[in-house]
């Protein structure tokens, strides 16, 4: 029986229905944050772009952007926001394509930023993606990519594959359970260490403009699913692609961790 795949483009249709101005500023300010405020000039690349928020981000700090997506449905979120907010844009190409498809990626050239957030751990071959996505770096490029935290033990990373595998081939009825027994687990545990849930929901987008809710169904669903270590991500870019590391954020836990390395040869 083929692996279940999470359908990442239907909830990305979910998140766009309530998206506002003031999630976009955030998105905007995560993505300055990594890669820099002023982009006029600069091409950039959103490998797996889902709602395509950090593309409008990118393109409203001035870059030149080219975003794809391996699903329909998050190829058509990403171009609903380039309608919406950038329409008849020649400077915004959103298009279907997957980090995996050698022959497709030959064709787009390479950029001055390569990003890929919380993508390439869902492509079923994480290594071969990034090695892939790092190729489309130009020399003096920079690279930055969001990867699962790898966590053992019996709430770690094994457990938590089973459990999204499930997930992905379950009945709806079981999903929405599941879905329910979560959310409720993680707001009683938010007001068991004395913190307001609903604050802490409504707050939930300072971090890249987000929603709580759509992220909760993501995590619960997104398969294929895999993790690396910052140590594991740090000996490959390195070792392969010679990069530099110029920024990282850790995840304790199992989540993302961000890292921006910066291709060392000159243009
Ligand atoms: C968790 S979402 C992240 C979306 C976006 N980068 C963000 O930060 O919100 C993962 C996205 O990766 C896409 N994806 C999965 N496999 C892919 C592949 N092989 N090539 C390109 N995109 C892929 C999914 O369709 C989905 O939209």
């Amino acid at each position: 029986m083929a692996d279940p795949a999470f359908a990442f483009g239907e909830n990305w249709a979910r998140f766009l229905t309530s998206l506002s101005d003031r999630q976009i500023e955030q998105a905007t300010g995560a993505v300055s944050t990594l890669v820099g405020s002023d982009l006029r000039g600069k091409t950039f690349v959103d490998i797996g772009s889902g709602s395509g928020l950090s593309s409008l981000a990118a393109r409203r700090l001035g870059a030149r952007v080219y975003s794809f997506d391996y699903d329909e449905r998050s190829v058509a979120c990403t171009q609903e926001l380039r309608r919406r907010f950038f329409p008849h844009d020649e400077d915004w190409t959103v298009a279907q394509g997957s980090v995996l498809d050698r022959d497709y990626l030959a064709t787009l050239g390479q950029f001055d930023i390569v990003y890929s957030w919380g993508v390439l751990h869902h492509t079923g071959q994480m290594w071969k993606a990034i090695e892939n996505a790092a190729g489309l770096v130009r020399p003096g490029g920079l690279f930055i990519i969001g990867i699962y935290n790898f966590r053992g033990g019996r709430r770690g990373t094994a457990t938590w594959t089973r459990l999204k595998r499930w997930y992905c081939s379950a009945a709806r009825w079981q999903q929405l359970t599941w879905e329910t027994a979560y959310v409720c687990w993680q707001l009683v545990s938010t007001a068991a260490v004395g913190r307001n849930p609903f604050r802490m929901i409504r707050d939930y987008h300072h971090g890249r403009g987000m929603s709580w809710r759509r992220d909760a169904t993501d995590w619960l669903g997104g398969y294929p699913y895999e993790a690396a270590t910052p140590a594991e991500i740090l000996e490959f870019v390195r070792g392969r692609f010679g990069f530099v590391l110029a920024k990282q954020k850790i995840d304790l836990g199992l989540g993302v961790s961000e890292f921006v390395f910066e291709s060392s040869h000159a243009p």
